[in-house]
């Protein structure tokens, strides 16, 4: 993996715009003692994902599962939502062949079909359960806490479809659980009813679990190597104990959003991959930096509201869309480009008689030339508008390549995090909604607080 980043500095931009590469000094100087506060947080257990790099006993123990009795399913049915859903959506997307639920059997080399049920849409649900077949499925019901309202809810559903079709006691046979190893309602459930239940490290919060058993298992179910993820996520996580701020490229990535935010004002941070197997990672990359990063007070306890604003977007997709306003709109956006210098499969540009001459340059190259062509000129072309950007590209995209991008990514989490001086690991700024779910759900202990300033019904127009 390689991480281009010259164009952030005004030498190479229009001359006006960037960062002087004064700056880069500043912050190379600021990093050891950065990386210290890091290192110290981490022998107290915050950073959790660390230990990630090592699991062999973990990936051999999803292995056996995934062989053994996975091998009787043929439909793997996900319940989860935010951090226990999109990296798993993202690892579907970027390592099975795309439309994966449409490719028969010998397509899928007999691995089951997936479904990621996340949001609470009856209109999904209903549909999922008409088209899945009951006796054929595996159900992973994926929480941390256990008992997120919208998994849990899922669940409840799903359970009864499953014990109406096939009894209560074969229903369990049907089911696993990912869950905190010894607290929350699902692990109770579990332990209740004898259903199977692997664990999320406690100190692994929800956004940075997808190489835990969280995304693990699943992966390992629809064929994807999970050893190989693991051992990319070693890669990055070894890359990222250098004290040289310049050849640690998780923590330079996290540096320089961190300058663009504070010193450029450019609190948009656009992650735009050139490939529709990157669409996912780019939705898993949201929550992540946007969960991660947005909090009211900082380590001190000052309320501070800080917080990029991260955006997706697909390469060469949008730019026709949102491109235009990156070239010509507020100098407010850092864009960091994911390229993939060798696709899995290429796709010549035929020629044709009678082509008219303006077209006539396309043949002879092929699909993938035009997309990594069409990255370069708007990274280029962006720079010469004054607009930062840098680019993350990676030789192909394989488990490996997959498993370091995603630790890369939660890597700089954790260092832009100690940049702006907040903590990364806690949410809690969605425990308001939630609480006030509970309220309008009836939850016990949660009565119903009026909104602030009024009584009275809410303004609308019909
Ligand atoms: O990143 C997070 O912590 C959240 O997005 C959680 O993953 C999400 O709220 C789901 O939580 P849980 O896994 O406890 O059901």
């Amino acid at each position: 993996m390689k991480l281009s980043y010259g164009r952030i500095f005004s030498d190479k931009l229009d001359g006006e715009h960037g960062l002087p590469r004064a700056r880069l000094d500043d912050l190379t100087r600021r990093f050891p003692a950065l990386l210290g506060e890091v290192r110290a947080r981490r022998r107290d257990g915050d950073y959790g994902f660390y230990d990630l790099g090592e699991q062999s006993e973990t990936v051999a123990a999803i292995r056996r599962f995934a062989e053994g009795v996975g091998q009787a399913y043929d439909h793997v049915l996900v319940l989860g939502i935010g951090g226990s859903a999109l990296g798993t959506k993202a690892l579907v997307n970027a390592l099975r062949p795309p439309a994966w639920n449409e490719l028969d059997d010998e397509g899928r080399e007999f691995f089951p079909r997936i479904t990621i049920l996340e949001n609470v849409d009856p209109t999904s649900i209903a549909a999922a359960l008409r088209r899945i077949d009951p006796r054929r499925v595996l159900v992973n019901v994926i929480s941390k806490s256990g008992g997120t309202a919208e998994t849990l809810a899922q669940y409840l559903v799903v359970r009864a479809w499953l014990d109406e079709a096939l009894g209560q006691d074969a229903a369990v046979r049907h089911i696993a659980f990912t869950t905190d190893p010894s607290k929350g309602p699902l692990r109770a459930i579990a332990e209740r009813e004898g259903i199977a239940a692997l664990e999320v490290p406690p100190n692994v919060g929800g956004r940075y679990s997808v190489l835990t058993p969280v995304g693990l298992l699943p992966a390992a179910l629809i064929g994807i190597d999970i050893a190989g993820l693991v051992a990319g996520a070693k890669r990055a996580l070894e890359r990222a104990e250098s004290e040289n701020l310049l050849a640690n490229p998780a923590a330079l990535y996290g540096a320089l959003h961190w300058a663009a935010d504070a010193w450029l004002g450019c609190r948009i941070h656009v992650l735009m991959p050139y490939s529709d197997r990157l669409k996912e990672f780019a939705a898993w990359y949201a929550q992540l930096w946007a969960e991660s990063l947005g909090k009211r007070v900082d380590r001190r306890g000052e309320v501070v509201h800080s917080g990029p604003t991260p955006l997706g977007a697909i390469g060469a997709t949008d730019q026709h869309s949102q491109v235009q306003l990156f070239m010509e709109g507020p100098f407010d956006k850092l864009i960091s480009f994911i390229r993939v210098e060798h696709p899995d499969e290429e796709v010549r540009i035929p020629s044709r008689e009678g082509l008219p001459d303006e077209l006539a340059y396309l043949p002879g190259h092929t699909i993938g030339e035009l997309l990594l062509s069409e990255q370069e000129a708007t990274s280029a072309a962006l720079a010469r508008m004054g607009r930062i950007n840098l680019t993350v590209s990676l030789p192909a995209l394989t488990a490996d390549a997959m498993g370091e991008l995603i630790m890369f990514f939660q890597l700089a989490t954790g260092f832009a995090g100690a940049f702006y001086g907040i903590n990364p690991f806690d949410q809690p700024g969605v425990e308001l909604g939630k609480r006030l779910t509970f309220a309008a759900m009836g939850r016990p202990g949660f009565p119903k607080e009026p909104a602030p300033g009024s009584g009275g019904p809410a303004d609308v127009v019909e």
